[in-house]
C-alpha cells in the first residue's frame, strides 16, 4: 500500500481524510498533544486494524474524538456535572475524559468495558475531517505500540509506511505528551495519566483529585488497574533509560562517574557544556518546561538504536506540564532513577 502524505493546508485534506474513515481506512491524525492513528470508532472491523497496525493489546481501550463538546453526549451516558464544567473549562484541548459508555460505542473501542474515553482536541484540521466524516474517531497516539509517541507525520510514516494509505501533516505538535485523562466514573474523580491539563487546573475546577497508583509506580502485568494503558512498558526507546536527579553539579559528576562508550545523555539545553563528551542531546529548555514536553518524544524517538549502550536522562522537577514529563520519562526507564545527591 502507498502512504500518502498530504498537507493540512491542501484544499482536499479534509475530504480525502474524512472518505477514507468512512470507508473504514486507517488515517494518520495531528492533534495537539501528539499524532493518532485514526479509524471511524463506530465501524468494529476498522477498530481492529488499529490494534493489527500498531501491534496494541487486546485488552487498551482506544479514545474516541469528537469534533465538538456537545457530541460527548451521542456516547456517554450518565454524565456527571463535573463532565460538563471540565467540558466547558478545558474543551477543546488537552483533556480525555472516562465516562460510562452508550450501547453505540463498539466493545471493540473500549476493549469491553462499560466505559469510554473521550476527548475533543484543539486541533482545527481534525476536528473539521471528524465533522465531515459525521462519525467520532478512535485513535491511539500512532507510535507502535511500546514505541516513543510520534509528534510529526514524519515520525507517522516512520512507523507506518506501507501500512496505512493516509497521513494528514499538520506539522509538530504543541504540547508534545498525550492529553491528561480523568475517571469521572467513581464518586471521586480520578487522574489515570498527566497530560497538558495539569492536576493543579484539574483541581481549580474540581475541588477533588486521586492519582491513581499506575501514574506514580511501575504496574505489574496481571494486576487490575483503571487505564488498561499504563501497565505496559511505554514510551521506551531500545536501550535501558536511567534517570538521574539531582543538582546539575552532582548529577553530571554521577553521570560522568559511570558512564561507558556508546552510552548517551539526554539533557536540557542549558545542559550541553556539562556533557560535551558523553554524545549529549537537548530535548527542550529547562527555563521553559514546555519546550520539553513538546521535544521529548522526538529526542526518545531518536535515541531509539539498538547500537546505544544505556542513556542518562534528566528530568525537570515541579508541578505543571513537568508532572507529565517526568510520568513519560518515568514510564520509559521503567521508574529506574538514580539520585545523585545520595548516590556517587
Ligand atoms: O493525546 C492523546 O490522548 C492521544 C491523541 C491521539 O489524542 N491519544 C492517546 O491514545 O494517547 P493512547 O491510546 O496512546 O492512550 C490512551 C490511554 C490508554 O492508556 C488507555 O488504556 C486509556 O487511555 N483508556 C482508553 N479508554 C479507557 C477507558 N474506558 N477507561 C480507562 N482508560 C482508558
Ligand atoms: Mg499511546
Amino acid at each position: 500500500m502507498d502512504t500518502k502524505i498530504i498537507p493540512a493546508a491542501d484544499e482536499t485534506a479534509v475530504i480525502t481524510a474524512a472518505v477514507h474513515l468512512t470507508s473504514g481506512n486507517l488515517v494518520g491524525l495531528p492533534t495537539e498533544t501528539v499524532y493518532g492513528l485514526g479509524a471511524n470508532g463506530l465501524n468494529p472491523e476498522a477498530v481492529a486494524k488499529i490494534f493489527q497496525v500498531k501491534g496494541r493489546p487486546q485488552d487498551n481501550p482506544l479514545i474516541l474524538h469528537i469534533a465538538d463538546p456537545e457530541q460527548m453526549e451521542l456516547f456517554c451516558k450518565d454524565i456527571p456535572d463535573s463532565a460538563y464544567r471540565l467540558a466547558e473549562a478545558f474543551w477543546p484541548g488537552p483533556l480525555t475524559m472516562v465516562l460510562p459508555a452508550k450501547d453505540i460505542v463498539p466493545l471493540s473501542t473500549r476493549a469491553g468495558l462499560p466505559t469510554v474515553a473521550v476527548r475533543c482536541p484543539d486541533c482545527e484540521i481534525t476536528r473539521r475531517i471528524i465533522r465531515a466524516a459525521s462519525v467520532p474517531v478512535a485513535a491511539p497516539s500512532a507510535n507502535i505500540s511500546g514505541k516513543p509517541s510520534t509528534t510529526t507525520a514524519q515520525h507517522v510514516y516512520h512507523d507506518h509506511a506501507g501500512k496505512i494509505p493516509l497521513i494528514v501533516d499538520g506539522g509538530a505538535c504543541q504540547v508534545g505528551v498525550e492529553s491528561t485523562i480523568v475517571d469521572l466514573t467513581e464518586e471521586r474523580p480520578r487522574l489515570l495519566r498527566p497530560g497538558g491539563i495539569t492536576p493543579e487546573a484539574l483541581i481549580a475546577v474540581l475541588g477533588d483529585l486521586i492519582i491513581d497508583k499506575a501514574v506514580t509506580a511501575q504496574i505489574d502485568k496481571d494486576e487490575v488497574v483503571k487505564a488498561p494503558g499504563m501497565k505496559y512498558r511505554h514510551y521506551a526507546p531500545a536501550e535501558p533509560v536511567i534517570i538521574v536527579s539531582g543538582s546539575r553539579e552532582k548529577a553530571a559528576a554521577y553521570i560522568h562517574c559511570h558512564f561507558e562508550p556508546g552510552d548517551r545523555v539526554l539533557c536540557f539545553e542549558e545542559e550541553l557544556p556539562l556533557y560535551a563528551d558523553c554524545n549529549p542531546l537537548s530535548y527542550g529548555q529547562e527555563a521553559d518546561v514546555s519546550t520539553l514536553s513538546a521535544g521529548l518524544f522526538a529526542a526518545l524517538r531518536e535515541l531509539d538504536d539498538s547500537s546505544i549502550g544505556k542513556v542518562y536522562a534528566r528530568c525537570p522537577t515541579g508541578g505543571g506540564i513537568a508532572y507529565a514529563v517526568q510520568n513519560r520519562l518515568q514510564k520509559a526507564a521503567a521508574f529506574h532513577i538514580v539520585d545523585a545527591e545520595v548516590t556517587a
